[in-house]
């Protein structure tokens, strides 16, 4: 039935949200509604939007009075409504979000959604559910804003073995450590102004402490491996370790310092045409924490809220992408793109192609080799400094340079190691922390290349 409607008037969208993204994607559809249709042969409109408080303004230019007559608070009779072809979820949050997207994909209504939080607890879940409704569950806006890289994954990139993908994926964290990298501005106050700037979420820590990017890089790595990666197999670190004296290190040696999202297999699956490598599951490392990038890498230019991901395939090489990765208006734009696509599906009576995702073997962050960057306060005085660099050498990390900062009665030790094994580098931590002369072991980072890693 939906398929003939289709044909015959526009695509009815439901609209669960209408904050900094959905207020945008409604206010991109009614005015251009009438270009999409001539671009594209797709009509469509928004019927009924849900949302908390329907007295609250809206940040959009969008007519109140022709908003007020689409709102509701009831968010499951949009999903349930005869008159909603098509169910766009905008809320965020795992609930209600993941009940409606159900109910939705359940009524063989496709889905297009923006929610990173839910696609990264139970992305697997719910794509089974759009399997067996024969319908769409599209999700481009979870991760980089406007930046087209599910679809470039899932479609361009689909006959590759990717290899590794690295990228910058939260604008919050991007945008502070350019401020303090470039103006010197503390930490407390990049926060200020990237929360003044509406990048950060309602709760900061979700940004700083990477557990957003943590989110996207378990959606990536899902759709890179065909694997069902969620936020809490991706080990996490935030940028809160990260000061000025780091920042200023790193500049002196060539660096900047970047939150990093990584997601790669194993080396022998990397490289590796065998039938075990393809039939086997996929060992694959995945994780967030920042980290100390070439000056010339594609990626240390990245600046401010922009975020970027860099992916390395077996066939097609490396190549990156880069764009908005947050703001209503950016993230309107894909969700958008999802809504054609899927309003073509409807169409036509197809859906999106979808790998089957087997369960991943994920490789320990102990076995991880790099070279890192450690800072470490110690007492200033005689033999302190042979006593922190046996400890290194206990554990197997060879020093390939060090330098002194004096403090007021204290110095700072940073290091910079050959390649070395994480667990190895974990252990040195420990051991430094038990040596009485060290008053603080601080920021450690890992170093991108030339030797390995991160
Ligand atoms: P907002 O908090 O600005 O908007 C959420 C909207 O959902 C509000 O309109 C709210 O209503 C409505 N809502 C919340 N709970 C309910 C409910 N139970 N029933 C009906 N409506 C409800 O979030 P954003 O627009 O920023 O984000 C939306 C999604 O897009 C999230 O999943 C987010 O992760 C994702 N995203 C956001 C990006 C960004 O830059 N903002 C970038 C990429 C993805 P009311 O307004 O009345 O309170
Ligand atoms: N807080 C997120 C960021 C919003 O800074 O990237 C986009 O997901």
């Amino acid at each position: 039935v939906a398929r003939q409607d289709a044909r015959d008037r526009p695509l009815r969208l439901g609209v669960l949200g209408c904050g900094n993204v959905g207020a945008k994607f409604v206010e991109l559809v009614d005015t251009e509604a009438e270009a999409i249709a001539r671009r594209t042969g797709i009509e469509l409109a928004v019927t009924r939007i849900a949302v908390r408080d329907p007295d609250k303004a809206r940040p959009s230019s969008l007519d109140p009075a022709s908003l007020s007559k689409r709102l509701t608070t009831d968010a499951a009779a949009v999903v349930t409504d005869p008159e909603v072809d098509l169910v766009v979820e905008l809320i965020g949050g795992i609930e209600p979000a993941e009940e409606l997207v159900l109910q939705a994909l359940g009524a063989g209504k496709p889905v297009v959604s923006g929610n990173k939080e839910l696609l990264a607890s139970s992305g697997g879940e719910l794509l089974a559910a759009a399997e067996a409704a024969g319908v769409d569950l599209l999700f481009e806006a979870s991760v980089a804003g406007a930046i087209p890289l599910v679809r470039l994954l899932t479609e361009s990139l689909a006959g590759e073995r990717i290899v590794r993908l690295m990228g910058i994926v939260n604008g919050t964290t991007n945008y502070m450590l350019t401020r303090m990298s470039e103006e010197g501005l503390s930490y407390e106050e990049a926060l200020a102004e990237a929360q003044a700037l509406g990048y950060a979420e309602a709760d900061p820590t979700a940004d700083v402490e990477g557990f957003d990017a943590a989110a996207k890089a378990a959606i990536l790595a899902g759709i890179a491996f065909d694997a069902d990666v969620v936020a809490s197999d991706v080990y996490r670190e935030g940028i809160t370790a990260i000061g000025p004296d780091d920042i200023a290190f790193a500049h002196r040696l060539g660096y900047e310092v970047k939150l990093l999202a990584v997601a790669e297999r194993s080396v022998d699956q990397a490289s590796e045409a065998s039938e075990t490598g393809r039939s086997g599951p996929p060992s694959v490392s995945v994780r967030v924490h920042p980290a100390m990038v070439p000056r010339d890498h594609p990626l240390a230019s990245v600046r401010g809220s922009f975020n970027a991901v860099f992916l390395d395939g077996a066939a097609a090489g490396e190549l990156m992408v880069y764009g908005r990765g947050a703001g209503g208006l950016p993230t309107a734009s894909a969700v958008l793109g999802d809504v054609i696509d899927a309003a073509h599906h409807l169409r036509e009576g197809s859906r999106s192609r979808s790998a089957r995702r087997r369960a991943p073997d994920l490789r320990p962050m102990a076995v991880l080799r790099a070279q890192y960057y450690l800072s470490v306060d110690v007492a200033d005085r005689p033999g302190v400094l042979a006593a922190v660099a046996s400890v290194f050498g206990e554990n197997d990390v060879s020093i390939r340079s060090m330098e002194q900062i004096g403090l007021a009665g204290e110095a700072r030790l940073v290091f910079l190691t050959h390649t070395a094994l994480e667990a190895d580098m974990q252990a040195t931590i420990a051991g430094l922390g038990r040596l009485e002369a060290v008053e603080r072991v601080g920021c450690m980072l890992r170093v991108l290349g030339p030797e390995a890693g991160p």
